[in-house]
């Protein structure tokens, strides 16, 4: 009897658990803490993300044979190293490899020491220093605080007067907590999601895909955890993947093994096409949200066999069906501002697609809304245009009185 443990609770989580729940290496499939959505696949454990303690324990008592791990959150407390400790087996990386993404000075200095194309920066702790060095650079100008901010951390100042509001906040009322700021050149062009699966500096790529990460259509709006993504990116050619793989992906896997913190897991290269080149806005220590849910439904080989290949330091069997996927969140009204929760959400049974939960809850036997994003609708197509219909088409047929979505997810690869 195998039986595997996903952490997590969104969409990620719900697409991770569908596609292990195809392997028939998996006989019994656990979330923790879950949502309704993986209870069709498996079972739902109250346990939450940053419990490391329980979660070792439950592994242990349920003679778990793999973990997964899906947030940042997890990962960043450590996770992988308590479970290693006590001899379990779990797919991520250490803490002290989590950094690449936790810590924003970290990535930017193995950048710089290692030759990856990114952004110029430069990196302060102290107020009056970082705005002497703002005030004489151009704009717009990109403050990021240098810590987990959940997306949150990062502002695009146009002005001075912004700028100066925005260091403020980061570097004397410690709006995030006490930290640093990195202040980076601002570039231009389409951005990419690329998740590699990693194993010290053996680096095996995922289809790119694309994030949404605007509320609203043209990319209005707050920045959100994503609306919406897909895989078939017409902007991205063959030259410009192997760019990003040789240069970017494999270079850091290795830079990290050299700097004595090998990476064992995914990393996700969020990166962008710019006039001068492919460049790196920021690295991941994990599978992206929204990505997932339309990366993982290309993917044709077994997940299990993925993971333990590479934990086990072998080359996995990565086959793709490369037809276009596009996944349209259905987000609760006001949000990433406040919202409603509680309204009842009415899904058909579909033939062909999937709907991932990220944000629903079961009350009184009925499917209610319970986060700010609540779903996502994934669908395939032949060309981007077929995925496109078939996922709105699906959107349309959903029942729930206070939810909104993007209507344009896929418009910078498709045609017209
Ligand atoms: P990050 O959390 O570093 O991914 O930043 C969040 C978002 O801010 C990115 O997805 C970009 O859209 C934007 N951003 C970050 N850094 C830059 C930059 N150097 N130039 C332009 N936009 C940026
Ligand atoms: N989609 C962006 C992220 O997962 O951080």
């Amino acid at each position: 009897m195998r039986k595997v443990l996903v952490i997590g609770s969104g969409g990620r989580c719900d697409a991770i658990c569908q596609k292990l729940k195809e392997s028939d290496k998996v006989d019994m499939l656990f979330a923790a803490p879950g949502n309704p959505g993986m209870s069709r696949y498996g079972v739902s454990i109250p346990i939450k993300v940053d419990e490391i303690e329980k979660l070792v324990n439950f592994a242990k008592k349920e003679e778990i044979d793999l973990t997964i791990v899906g947030p940042e959150a997890s990962l960043a407390l450590g996770i992988v190293d308590a479970f290693k400790k006590e001899g379990l087996r779990i797919f991520g990386p250490t803490k002290a490899a989590t950094m690449i993404e936790s810590s924003k000075s970290f990535a930017k200095d193995l950048m710089k020491k290692y030759h990856i194309p990114t952004a110029n920066y430069e990196t302060f702790s102290d107020y009056s220093k970082a705005l002497e060095y703002v005030k004489n650079g151009s704009f717009p100008v990109v403050l990021k605080y240098d810590g987990l901010a959940a997306g949150k951390g990062v502002v695009v100042c146009k002005d001075l007067l912004e700028a100066d509001e925005t260091l403020k906040d980061m570097l004397i009322d410690d709006h995030f907590g006490h930290g640093k700021v990195v202040i980076e050149e601002y570039l231009e062009g389409p951005e990419f999601s690329y998740m590699c699966f990693v194993n010290n500096d053996k680096v095996y790529p995922m289809l790119p895909a694309q994030d949404h990460k605007r509320a609203f259509d043209n990319d209005e709006g707050l920045n959100t955890g994503g609306m919406g993504a897909y895989t078939g990116l017409s902007f991205l050619t063959k030259e410009d993947e192997e760019y990003a793989y040789n240069e970017i992906m494999v270079k850091t896997a290795k830079a990290m093994v050299n700097e004595g913190v090998p990476f064992v897991g995914v990393l996700y290269g969020g990166l962008m096409k710019t006039k001068n080149g492919i460049k790196v806005i920021e690295f991941n220590a994990r599978f992206g949200d929204p990505e997932t849910e339309v990366v993982l439904p290309c993917l044709i080989s077994d997940i299990y066999d993925v993971f333990c290949a590479i934990i086990d330091g072998k080359a996995p069997e990565l086959l793709w069906d490369r037809r276009p996927t596009l996944g349209v969140v259905l987000a609760s009204k006001g949000y990433p501002g406040d919202y409603e929760k509680g309204y009842p959400i009415f899904i058909p049974t579909f033939d062909d697609g999937y709907v991932f939960h990220m944000g629903t809850a079961i009350k009184n036997d009925t499917l209610v809304t319970a986060g700010g994003r609540v779903l996502m609708v994934v669908s395939k197509g032949y060309t981007l245009e077929e995925a496109y219909d078939n996922a709105y088409n699906m959107v349309k047929e959903i029942k729930c009185d206070n939810l909104f979505y993007r209507h344009d997810i896929g418009a910078k690869s498709l045609k017209g």
